[in-house]
């Protein structure tokens, strides 16, 4: 959620640091900081707001401010409010040790209590500031900075990507994670330590994702890494798979857009070189040792958070409906605190874009250790979720940087359609036949979200000046398109604060309805599928009450122009795979509300990209 990078080498490292805050502020962004060491003196400044309120903050320097060793933090408020003084890094005593931490620190207030009596005062009212002073009194014991952050770790409960600089050794960083995410970038004579690739892919395209547990002791010209208990661990250094242009704006002027206009590329490159349409076939290499698992499952449960949970929803229509196996959509955040029943002919998949979202992870590894077959269906390659599972699919998104999920949804369903297309194959649930024409379908697909991005821009601009002072919003669907419901809400809610609901449309009559009168908005997914006829009725008594309808319908609906006030046209799609095409003018709705509305799209407030935090 926080987001750090680190640098060690013979650069000046404050423009490599700065830089690398600013790709990471996506992630988290109510306050950052900077650490650098030189001639063994810390220079330490910090700032509530955003990384720009840093920079300019660092102004009063004159550009004089430069090291070889330094690190920064990004971050998102879990204790203490975002100010000057929780921002990190934070100190020790003696102002000697310097930390920045991502995650929660769970007993931080039973070790503050023991340090208070032993002499210690604390500035913030952050968990991470124990960090620190826990490492002053080891490093009073070993006298050596990597054994004592294992030690001040070892009496530590809860999770951290964290990284420690002292003025007691200046060439060196020390690393350690456990619950989020840090990777080491290699570099020549330099090297580097970030929570998210996007920092440091500009130096290095080498990096080290380091494991749960694991402690890296890090100089220019050399890594170590280790168990908490001092034993060597293995490294593996890997290859970035971005590229630089993906992280980057491109013209566009927010992320969000940038990403929904990337959709008709992002779905291609999720069905590339394993769909194959002629055959109506779909290899799926990273699930072929669990193939077998599959197919003999007895149930599959998904589970996963947020929009990952709605592609959820989506998935469970596709796996019952045309692969026939039983299918339980659940909240991570639920499913890991209740015991689940779940036998070893069950397969868990686990839906995340990030990777790395606490929850989704910790019910996987409840799965895991149930005995189910755990399968990752993930969008950060190298995240701990794609690491921890017994397979999975990649869903190649490329980096999502802003906060409302769009274009991973859309991938993530287009996987989901593969998947279900692989097993009903094998399963025999649909003929050659049949298989064949649904390929072509998800083929057809990005040239359909092309034509929706083409078309219906303009108009959905108007539609959201038209409504840019609602106070609420209602969004309707039926069977799959109950999830684009859901998904359109929160993308409204998310980014322009406009309290909005998803509910199946038939659900209305049993309680919403009370709510609509001509002041209230509602969105209709209204596709020509087999249950039109029941969505109709739905909206005629939305329009008998005097809502103000919004309809997501098919080009060739002539009907609809009677019944709503406005009519976003889509292309008909096969029915599973309808909302692959139907959440489009969804988030372009949203996204121009926001914007209608001058809110800052692509860091909403109070949200984070990559929840690490329970
Ligand atoms: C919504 C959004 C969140 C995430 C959720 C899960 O736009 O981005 O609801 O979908 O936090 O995140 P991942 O998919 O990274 O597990």
């Amino acid at each position: 959620m926080c987001g750090i990078v680190g640098y060690v080498g013979s650069r000046n490292c404050v423009p490599i640091i700065l830089e690398g805050l600013k790709r990471l502020e996506y992630r988290g962004y109510d306050s950052a900081g900077i650490a650098l060491v030189k001639d063994g003196l810390f220079s330490i400044d910090k700032k509530a707001g955003k990384v720009a309120d840093l920079v300019q903050h660092l102004s009063h320097y004159n550009g004089s401010l430069s090291a070889q060793l330094g690190m920064g933090h990004t971050r998102w408020a879990t204790h203490g409010e975002p100010n000057d003084i929780n921002a990190h890094p934070h100190w020790d005593s003696e102002e000697k040790i310097a930390v920045i931490h991502n995650g929660i620190i769970e007993n931080y207030s039973t070790i503050k209590t023991k340090l208070v009596r032993e002499g210690h005062v604390f500035r913030s009212a952050t968990d991470t500031e124990v960090l620190a002073h826990l490492i002053e009194e080891m490093y009073k014991r070993t006298q050596n900075l990597a054994s004592a952050v294992r030690h001040a770790l070892a009496e530590v409960e809860g999770t951290y990507g964290l990284v420690v600089l002292s003025t007691h050794e200046s060439d060196r960083m020390i690393a350690a994670r456990k619950g989020s995410p840090l990777i080491i970038g290699v570099g020549d004579g330099e090297n580097f330590v970030a929570s998210d690739a996007a920092a440091i892919v500009d130096h290095t395209r080498q990096v080290i994702y380091m494991k749960d547990g694991e402690v890296a002791e890090i100089t220019a010209t050399n890594i170590r890494t280790m168990t908490i208990d001092d034993e060597d661990t293995e490294r593996e250094i890997e290859e970035i798979t971005f590229e630089l242009s993906q992280i980057e704006r491109g013209g566009y002027d927010h992320f969000m857009l940038k990403e929904i206009h990337e959709q008709p590329e992002t779905i291609t490159n999720a069905m590339r070189g394993r769909l194959q349409v002629d055959e109506g076939t779909v290899v799926l290499g990273g699930l072929r040792d669990v193939q077998d698992k599959l197919l003999k499952a007895r149930r599959i449960v998904i589970t996963a958070c947020g929009t990952s949970w709605h592609a959820g929803l989506v998935g469970e229509y596709l796996f019952e409906e045309i692969a026939r196996i039983p299918t339980e959509v659940e909240y991570a955040s639920e499913f890991r605190y209740r015991n689940p029943i779940i036998n070893s002919d069950d397969v868990v998949f686990l839906i995340s874009q990030s990777g790395e979202t606490a929850d989704t992870l910790a019910a996987g590894r409840e799965a895991k250790q149930k005995g189910a077959t755990v399968l990752g269906i993930v969008n950060v390659v190298g995240s701990t979720i794609a690491r921890e599972s017994h397979g999975g699919v990649y869903v190649h998104a490329g980096p999502e940087i802003g906060v409302a999920s769009t274009k991973a949804f859309t991938s993530q369903l287009t996987v989901l359609s593969l998947i279900t297309l692989m097993i009903a194959r094998a399963k025999g649930t649909i003929t050659e036949k049949h298989a064949q024409v649904l390929s072509q379908e998800l083929a057809a697909i990005p040239e359909k979200v092309s034509r929706i991005l083409a078309k219906t821009t303009e108009q959905i601009k108007e539609i959201a000046e038209e409504f840019r002072n609602a106070q609420n919003f209602l969004y309707l669907g039926r069977g799959a398109n109950f999830p684009v419901a859901l998904e359109g809400a929160l993308k409204l809610k998310e980014i322009s604060y406009i309290h909005a609901e998803g509910y199946p449309a038939a659900e209305m009559k049993h309680g919403p309805i009370a709510l609509i009168d001509e002041n209230m908005p509602v969105v209709f997914v209204v596709p020509k599928d087999g249950i039109y006829e029941k969505v109709i009725s739905n909206l005629q008594e939305v329009k008998a009450r005097r809502g103000r309808i919004i309809a997501v319908a098919n080009e060739d609906d002539h009907e609809i122009e009677e019944l709503a006030d406005f009519v976003i046209r889509v292309p008909r799609t096969y029915g599973y795979f309808g909302p692959i095409v139907n959440i489009i003018p969804l988030q372009l709705l949203s996204y121009y509300m926001a914007v209608a509305r001058g809110t800052n799209v692509d860091q909403p407030r109070n949200l984070a990209k990559s929840v690490t935090v329970e």
